[in-house]
């Protein structure tokens, strides 16, 4: 026997509608680096697409989820070295642990591949041929930075030098950190290669073009973008920003190769011959897409070009970052489009995370990744929970503020949603033998709660919109309502005589049935405590459509087990001192710096990229040798005098006398200003490098550097000056 029919008409005719219109869709999550930890801030893209694919899943539509890691490019390859390890070697590690973090999250890829695969080879070379083909690929020379020593060009961000703009030391080649100005590698002041300190020479090189700069490119783009709801707004007028006016061509050509040494897929040739270059890495990493679903259908037996074909009426979803719209919204739908394939419905950008409101840092403890979170045994379903949250399906940036997350989640999830199933779980078991009530009636239900079953439409929608928060927020507040059912009705006191037996009965299964609904709801969400609050509910994994109607009467129930336990406090200290301890402050390393990507990805905004979360994994590597750190002299340096510097905002001018004798001193302009008052210096001894290459400076010569201590990230209060114990002299060697 069937229960009554909860939802009502509208929900019933919804659901039906949305059997019968079953949709075909493919989702895809930007594929990770192969050289570093999953971190919160990866998480955020992962859960937040895993939750639309649950949904599309739970509404019974056919809706694949594929990712990969990203696995070429120069990072991974310095990466691969510097461990003393095959790149292959290294990227097998790293998929191993990424899958096991992503899993941990309950975040259910269909498929988990890799960009090193023959499927992403194929498409890969399919694609360059076919735009060849189109005449929409040119080979230029270009002049870049070679690093003579290690026998490489260098991509921006390891070349390294003082900023053209306000001078500032070991600046990247792309941007300035301190200053923020953009500018060429070959703009930098007395640059140097971060791999091998080496300096830079340019040297010249054939490279393939992508000619996004072709009226053909243009002319897709400026309708594709703006089309169809494609970009969220906020994302569509970024575009238009880049496309320019039209007849005001802005965009330029792509550079889509790469010299050796390179970790990737060689660039075919003529007859077969290789070209001695290799695709770049975001060249094929979109590409990764289809080699993952490749994969899959030849898995499962689907048709690869019901997804990808020119003209597919599936739909093709891809949700990323927003600091890599440019490759996702220009470069990659043109590349599909000329060579033939069917380009993505549309593109999700979702903003970065911030962490009580501030960067992600390693010396604050904030950067936390996906293990230490487990390992430290916190439940992954708070942290979905606390994303979906804040996710409302714009680019803002979502903040997690870690007293809020405790507050909210054991608010909500404790005190309001599991709070209904154990008010009256223990009643049904101990007074019914846990069995629901034998007859009731479905308008008592929608009388007594109204609008608990037929908001499941309304909720539903939000998900779709990937407005998580809002569905969140309509799910709490019917759980508000049911709690406030209890509270009128209070069983507790209903349970004290036999004459309430019926009612107490009664409100008791209403309250079941109601749980059972926001289950339902909340499923996307909370895939494991659903599937746990399914078997105290003694019922099928529970679908969408479910929504529409109530469980049998006389339905049996399982005996109640706590689903949830709170948040305490101390777990997150613990967290976040373990995140900290593990990362003590430490001098960048320098195979940790990114890809170069283009001018919107700038260091500050990278929070998909390998510099971070390189130095995660093992923040010591690459380690110095002895012999490395035998090059340094540092030396014993009374600071004989200290003046202030005209115009400069953070040095102090230094005069340091080593003990080189006949008043011989030297001449060091030291960043130390926010800390120090020069009269404050004079005659204390500190310790300096001696070998340090005189650096021409706007305001003269500085011939070496003092030590100081500061926070890793160099931006926290404080800021101390070494001082050896008492009894040294100038000019003693430290060692
Ligand atoms: O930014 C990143 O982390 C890249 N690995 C994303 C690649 S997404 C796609 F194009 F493959
Ligand atoms: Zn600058």
């Amino acid at each position: 026997m069937r229960g009554f029919d909860a939802a009502g008409h509208t929900a019933a005719a919804g659901t039906r509608k949305d059997s019968v219109m079953t949709r075909k869709i493919l989702v895809t999550s930007a594929l990770p680096y192969a050289n570093g930890a999953i971190h919160l801030g990866h998480l955020v893209e992962y859960i937040q697409t895993d939750i639309w694919v649950r949904f599309q899943k739970l509404r019974g539509h056919e809706c694949w989820y594929v990712c990969a890691d990203d696995t070429h490019g120069t990072p991974i390859m310095l990466r691969a070295e510097a461990e003393g390890i095959s790149p292959e070697a290294l990227i097998a590690r790293v998929h191993a642990e990424h899958s096991r973090d992503f899993a941990g999250f309950h975040v259910a890829f269909d498929n988990y591949y890799t960009t090193h695969s023959d499927e992403t080879r194929f498409y890969s070379e399919d694609i360059f041929a076919k735009l060849s083909a189109a005449g929409l690929i040119e080979v230029r020379s270009i002049e870049q930075y070679y690093d003579p020593l290690k026998k490489m060009f260098l991509p921006d961000r390891f070349i390294k030098g003082e900023c053209p703009k306000c001078g500032t030391a070991d600046q990247y080649g792309d941007a300035c950190e301190s200053c923020g100005a953009a500018y060429a590698p070959t703009d930098l002041k007395n640059p140097y290669s971060a791999v091998s300190g080496a300096a830079p020479v340019l040297k010249s090189s054939d490279h393939y073009f992508f000619k996004l700069s072709d009226p053909r490119c243009q002319a897709f783009l400026r309708q594709w973008t703006q089309e169809q709801e494609r970009l969220q707004p906020e994302a569509a007028n970024k575009l238009q920003e880049w496309l320019g006016v039209a007849g005001d061509n802005k965009l330029t050509d792509w550079d889509i190769s790469r010299d050796a040494p390179y970790f990737g897929f060689e660039i075919p040739g003529e007859g077969g011959k290789g070209t001695g270059k290799f695709f770049y890495v975001w060249l094929d990493a979109p590409i990764g897409y289809m080699g993952s679903f490749k994969n899959f259908c030849a898995k499962k037996g689907l048709d690869f070009d019901e997804f990808w074909g020119k003209g597919a009426t599936t739909e093709l979803y891809h949700f990323i970052g927003k600091d890599i719209l440019y490759f996702h919204a220009l470069f990659w739908p043109a590349e599909l489009e000329h060579a033939g394939y069917r380009t993505p419905t549309k593109v999700f950008a979702h903003g970065f995370l911030t962490v009580d409101g501030a960067k992600m840092s390693k010396s604050r403890g904030t950067f936390i990744t996906a293990e230490s979170y487990l390992t430290q045994g916190l439940n992954p379903e708070w942290l979905r929970y606390y994303f979906a949250a804040k996710l409302n399906g714009s680019m803002e940036d979502i903040d997690l503020n870690l007293d809020d997350f405790t507050q909210r989640v054991n608010s909500d999830l404790v005190g309001k949603y599991i709070n209904i199933a154990s008010r009256a779980a223990g009643f049904i078991a101990k007074r019914f033998g846990g069995a629901l009530l034998h007859a009731h009636s479905n308008e008592r239900f929608h009388a007594d709660l109204p609008g608990i079953a037929a908001a499941a439409e309304e909720i539903a929608g939000y998900y779709e919109g990937r407005d998580s928060a809002r569905a969140l927020r309509r799910i709490m507040a019917l759980a508000d309502q049911i709690n406030q059912y209890v509270d009128k009705n209070q069983p507790w006191q209903l349970a004290k005589s036999a004459e309430h037996e019926e009612q107490l009965h009664y409100v008791c299964t209403v309250l079941i049935n109601a749980f059972r609904l926001l289950t339902v709801y909340i499923k996307p969400v909370l895939p494991k405590l659903a599937q746990r609050a399914e078997e105290f509910l003694n019922v099928a994994p529970l679908h969408w459509a479910d929504a529409g109607h109530l469980l049998p009467p006389a339905h049996l129930i399982n005996a109640y087990e706590h689903l949830m336990q709170r948040i305490d406090p101390k777990q997150i200290e613990a967290l976040i001192a373990a995140n900290r301890e593990s990362l003590a402050p430490v001098a960048k390393p320098v195979v940790a710096a990114a890809e170069p990507h283009s001018p919107q990805r700038h260091a500050q905004h990278q929070q998909h990229s390998e510099d971070s979360v390189q130095a995660v994994a093992n923040p010591w590597e690459p380690y110095a040798s002895i012999d490395d750190f035998a090059k340094v002299d540092l030396r014993i340096a009374r600071i004989a005098d200290a003046q202030h510097v005209e115009g400069a905002d953070k040095l102090i001018r230094l005069t340091l006398d080593l003990g080189e004798g006949a008043g011989k001193t030297r001449n060091v302009f030291a960043g130390i200003k926010s800390a120090y008052d020069p009269a404050q210096l004079v005659g204390r001894l500190t310790v300096m490098v001696a070998n340090l290459a005189p650096r021409k400076m706007k305001f003269g010569l500085s011939e070496g550097m003092v030590l100081a201590a500061s926070d890793a990230d160099g931006k926290s209060p404080g800021l101390f000056l070494l001082s050896p114990d008492s009894g040294a002299q100038p000019g003693m060697k430290v060692k």
